[in-house]
């Protein structure tokens, strides 16, 4: 059985003092919590505060985003060699954010991912579709050619070990959750994408749904056979509702 995976992206919100104080919250609202993986991803600015407020607590340290290079003349950038020598263990990489707004092509993703590898974090690759292509017709075309070049150069022991978030890009803070029959049948198609590599690949990968989860429609997206867990974004500035979807997906 997969364990869940409950993660936090905090986007562009939370400086270090707010962040902190959101994840010493949360540090105490979920201690009891075992039966889920839980991470938050706050702002490059507020890891240090972040991760020295999570130590030995258990809810990870992601960020948001990582550079394709180690280090150099690349401003503005943050490797991902540093993001782990500052405490952090989970990358998204691939947002819809990132794609629409500053130029994350699915080539640059799938060197994202391998500077993930090269560094040791563990990628949570985003994919999904816009609104057009959906009415289009084309969720899954556009899901795996995500895929196939956001896991592009993997053994498929690194791809068994990759987060997929199916984001929906119309889904993304719309507060137009997609159905859990509609997330369901796009993970499927994921798992069964996954059944290129040997089995164990397809039954490890965690794919996490994302895209206006909230504290009440947790349990009927995470009761699902293929949803393992949310990536969320508004719902994980409230301490109440980041809660009650952890708590969904510990049942
Ligand atoms: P919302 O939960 O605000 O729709 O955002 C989802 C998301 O983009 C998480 O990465």
């Amino acid at each position: 059985m997969r364990r869940p995976f409950i993660a936090g992206n905090w986007k562009m919100h939370k400086a270090p003092a707010e962040a902190d104080a959101l994840a010493e919250a949360l540090k105490r609202a979920l201690a009891d919590v075992t039966a889920v993986d839980i991470a938050v991803a706050p702002t490059f600015l507020a890891i240090p505060a972040v991760a020295a407020r999570l130590r030995h607590s258990n809810i990870g340290v992601a960020c948001q985003n990582v550079a394709v290079e180690i280090q150099g003349a690349y401003t503005g950038e943050v490797s991902a060699e540093m993001l782990k020598t500052a405490g952090v263990q989970y990358a998204i990489v691939g947002h819809s954010e990132r794609r629409q707004l500053f130029g994350d092509t699915d080539a640059i993703v799938g060197k994202k991912v391998q500077a993930c590898f090269r560094a040791g974090l563990a990628a949570i690759l985003c994919v999904g579709e816009t609104l057009p292509e959906r009415e289009a017709g084309q969720e899954e075309t556009v899901v795996a050619r995500q895929l196939e070049a956001g896991l592009a150069g993997l053994s498929a022991d690194q791809v068994g070990t990759v987060t997929i978030a199916y984001e929906p890009v119309w889904a993304i803070g719309t507060g137009k959750v997609a159905s859990p029959a509609q997330a369901n049948d796009v993970h499927a198609f994921i798992r069964g994408w996954l059944g290129r590599y040997p089995s164990f690949v397809a039954r490890n990968v965690r794919i996490q749904y994302g895209g206006s989860v909230k504290g009440s429609n947790a349990a009927g997206l995470l009761s699902q056979p293929e949803i393992d867990g949310a990536l969320v974004g508004g719902a994980a500035l409230s301490v109440e509702d980041f809660v009650a979807i952890v708590k969904a997906a510990a049942g």
